[in-house]
């Protein structure tokens, strides 16, 4: 993303704790040891520096996301593709009724060059904000180094599968990517192919649960194969997802192994919709008019289908789509 370069981030000198404090139109952003302080036009909020550094690390990482991206319930970003939404109470009933609420949009590049520098000058050296709670250090404290490393992974995007000569390759020891430790008991072997003379080149195979158990991170869907649309992104997951996302089409979840806890809410008012326990070989499908936040009480594959168009949100609107798969 070239659009991020030209980009003005607005800063202050460090503050006594070490850390500057950010202006993007008519919000700033300030941090101390323990607290991220939001203010914007019309009221104010706090949030814990480490739920806002993990939501903040998805919400870079992921170029926005489909639709919303809560941090909690009052501040997110909403995507419009090429352009964002950044907004204070937005998608919360009582703020809203309060008429508290405020919301501004910036170019894409704009946004994300703040949110960057923000995340890297916050991270200290200690905190890998993608990680598992017991496998990184503390996010609190004075300023301490930074940690460029973690923050600025790239996500895996194959073009058409994980495995295929010249796309994303796969995960080995060699390449840094141990098996975790809650997968050790994970099969390690890759399938055997029988290609037909002629098709050499043209067919792969590999083991997604060998790959998933090699990941470093959670919370954090890997695009490992792409068939038109069709876009299947696991991922690893433990403790809670760092984000209340707020879908803008309907995806489906397969829950490859253990089990994750849904709180599933109202996308627009916040208000609880229902509650979905999947246990491995579960198969849901999300609505495109929910917010949704994980909780895994232990290390987890699930599989996030998801359809890519950028159309849907368009035809949803419009009454051409519909909110849900499948009705019965
Ligand atoms: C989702 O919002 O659907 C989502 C995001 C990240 C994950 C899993 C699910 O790791
Ligand atoms: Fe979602």
């Amino acid at each position: 993303m070239s659009a991020t370069d030209t980009v003005e981030v607005q800063a202050s000198e460090p503050n006594q704790h070490g850390y500057r404090s950010y202006t993007l139109g008519g919000f700033t952003f300030e941090r101390d040891e323990h607290f991220v302080h939001v203010r914007w036009p019309t009221g104010s909020h706090v949030m814990s520096v480490e739920v806002f550094l993990k939501a903040l690390m998805r919400d870079v990482a992921w170029n926005f996301f489909y639709g919303i991206v809560n941090f909690d319930s009052v501040i997110g970003t909403m995507n419009h593709y090429g352009d964002v939404d950044l907004f204070a109470g937005r998608y919360n009933d009582a703020y809203r009724k309060a008429e508290l609420d405020h919301q501004e949009n910036f170019p894409e590049g704009q946004i994300k060059g703040t949110f960057e520098a923000i995340l890297a000058d916050w991270t200290n050296e200690s905190f890998d904000p993608f990680a598992a709670p017991q496998e990184t250090g503390s996010p609190f404290g004075v300023k301490s180094g930074g940690n460029d490393g973690a923050i600025t992974r790239t996500r895996v995007t194959a073009r058409r599968m994980v495995g295929v000569p010249g796309d994303e390759p796969l995960r080995s020891d060699e390449r840094g990517y141990p098996v975790n430790r809650m997968f050790a008991d994970v099969a390690q072997d890759e399938p055997t192919m029988e290609v037909e003379a002629g098709y050499e080149g043209e067919v792969a195979a590999f083991n997604l649960f060998s790959y998933l158990s090699r990941s470093d991170v959670t919370w954090n869907p890997s695009v490992v194969s792409v068939c038109k649309d069709s876009l299947y992104c696991p991922t690893s997951e433990e403790f809670i997802l760092p984000v209340i996302h707020g879908n803008d089409r309907v995806e489906w979840f397969v829950q490859l192994s253990d089990e994750i806890h849904w709180q599933v809410d109202d996308r627009e008012s916040g208000s609880p919709r229902a509650r979905v326990v999947m246990k491995a070989g579960d198969v849901a499908a999300m609505p495109a008019d929910i917010r949704h936040q994980g909780y895994s009480p232990k290390r987890s594959m699930l599989l996030v289908w998801e359809n890519g168009s950028p159309q849907i949100p368009d035809l949803i609107a419009q009454g051409k789509a519909p909110k849900v798969p499948v009705t019965f």
